[in-house]
């Protein structure tokens, strides 16, 4: 025994093994194509950022960058560095930095982990992953749409149910400015009622003193100035434009005008998707628009918009509406005797993959009869057997495995040289 003391995972960081990670597999290859059938083109940002990216980006008074970031000076060179929280802020700045999105508008996804200092529980980790989506240099309503449509198109392809569309709009930073005198007087005058966190905020961040779930603010929070009632003639014809199309496309919504999501970037739409059946973290999808984003980070002045979708809670979702069987490790299990049976299988496995079919060969020398138990645990569909006999007459002996099957059970010779031919024609 080692004398080496075991080392557990970090808290709020999930291992995924098999059958779990086909799962998660096959999820990525739908959402890849889902977005090809949108023109969307993958951008890989590095999971490592300077810290003052995404202060700037996600906003200095916010949960995030106040105290969920998980951020280390780099003693090599003393630069504040921090850990993606999101993938907005590098994309943007990827963008600015290699002259993306001023030739023409782009659209772009990325998908992978990101990391915030959470308290964990069931659908909020501290590593998690994204699937994140943005359209640069897009004015919208158009787009603002598409994404939404686009959204409601991979719920559909999943087969989730229960998931529903709340929308607001933030209108512009004229219109938040004016909401804003207006809710700071209200949060004021009810200055009694308020938690410590929601009095730190008050003044540099009110907006997200309504965003509460203090029960004692309930009231105070629902009888405050709405930032929806302030809006502009153009604001509200930017809402209503994507309200037509949302309507054009058959998709269902609640305004929800409480709705302000907690990154400082937005403006005009934002939207979430959110579900009952996920627990307390019920948010499946978050996004909008952040006109202002790209000119804050340094660029030329351009509008975007975008989401993000979190993969643990999509796939926990996922499993609920489109529950399957563990996947098998492969079609066939080729199991042996002697040393060069087992060589003359590794042989057949090889033409078998050849073929397009998934094999395994048992690895190590033990007994048919616990080679046929691992057979079966594989889940493969048959059994290809190589012994003394099969070598001396150059057939396989293949034997069906699956209940279910009308074969199963059966078995039948097959020569060599016809394996691959014949086993591709019934799987
Ligand atoms: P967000 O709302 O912070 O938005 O995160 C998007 C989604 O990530 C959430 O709706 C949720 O599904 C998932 N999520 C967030 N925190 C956790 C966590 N601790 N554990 C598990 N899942 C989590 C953004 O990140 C924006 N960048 C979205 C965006 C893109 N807006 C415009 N473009």
């Amino acid at each position: 025994m080692s004398e080496f003391k075991k080392v557990a995972g970090l808290t709020g960081m999930k291992d995924a093994l098999p059958p779990e990670t086909a799962r998660w597999e096959r999820l990525e290859a739908i959402v890849r194509d889902w977005l090809a059938g949108y023109g969307y083109q993958n951008l890989r940002t590095p999971v490592l950022e300077h810290t003052r990216l995404f202060a700037r980006g996600i906003g200095e008074v916010t949960d995030i960058v106040e105290k969920e970031m998980y951020s280390f000076v780099d003693p090599l060179n003393d630069e504040r560095l921090t850990m993606r929280p999101e993938f907005t802020a590098g994309i943007v700045r990827s963008a600015i930095e290699h002259n993306f999105l001023y030739d023409r508008p782009r659209r772009v996804y990325a998908m992978g982990p990101v990391f915030r200092h959470e308290r964990p529980q069931r659908g909020r980790y501290r590593q998690f992953h994204q699937i994140d989506v943005e359209a640069l240099g897009f004015p919208g309503p158009d787009v603002d749409a598409e994404l939404i449509v686009m959204l409601a198109r991979l719920w559909r392809l999943l087969g989730l149910k229960d998931i529903r569309l709340e929308l607001n709009s933030l209108g512009q930073a004229a219109e938040r400015a004016a909401h804003r005198a207006a809710l700071v007087a209200h949060l004021e005058k009810h200055v009694d009622v308020l938690d410590e966190e929601a009095r730190r905020r008050m003044h540099s961040n009110p907006l997200r003193v309504l965003d509460t779930k203090n029960p004692a603010m309930q009231d105070m929070a629902n009888a405050a100035p709405r930032l929806f009632d302030f809006l502009g003639a153009e604001s509200l014809a930017h809402y209503r434009g994507l309200c037509d199309r949302l309507d054009d496309a058959g998709i269902a919504y609640t305004l929800n005008p409480r709705l302000v999501r907690g990154l400082d970037y937005y403006n005009l739409t934002v939207f979430e998707w959110v579900t009952d059946r996920l627990g307390a973290q019920g948010t499946v999808c978050g996004g909008g628009r952040y006109d202002g984003l790209i000119e804050l980070l340094g660029g030329k002045p351009a509008p975007a918009v975008g989401f993000a979708i979190g993969m643990e809670r999509l796939l926990d979702l996922w499993q609920q509406d489109a529950p399957d069987q563990d996947p098998a490790e492969c079609q066939i299990y080729l199991v042996h005797q002697g040393d060069e049976a087992q060589r003359r299988a590794a042989q057949i496995a090889e033409s078998l993959r050849d073929a397009g079919l998934r094999a395994l060969v048992h690895a190590g020398s033990t007994g048919f009869k616990s080679q046929f138990r691992r057979a079966d645990a594989s889940g493969a569909v048959a059994a290809v057997v190589i012994g003394g006999d099969e070598l001396a007459s150059g057939q396989a002996t293949v034997k069906w495995l699956r209940a279910g099957d009308a074969g199963q059970g059966q078995q039948e010779s097959i020569a060599f040289g016809q394996l691959a031919g014949k086993l591709q024609q019934r799987i």
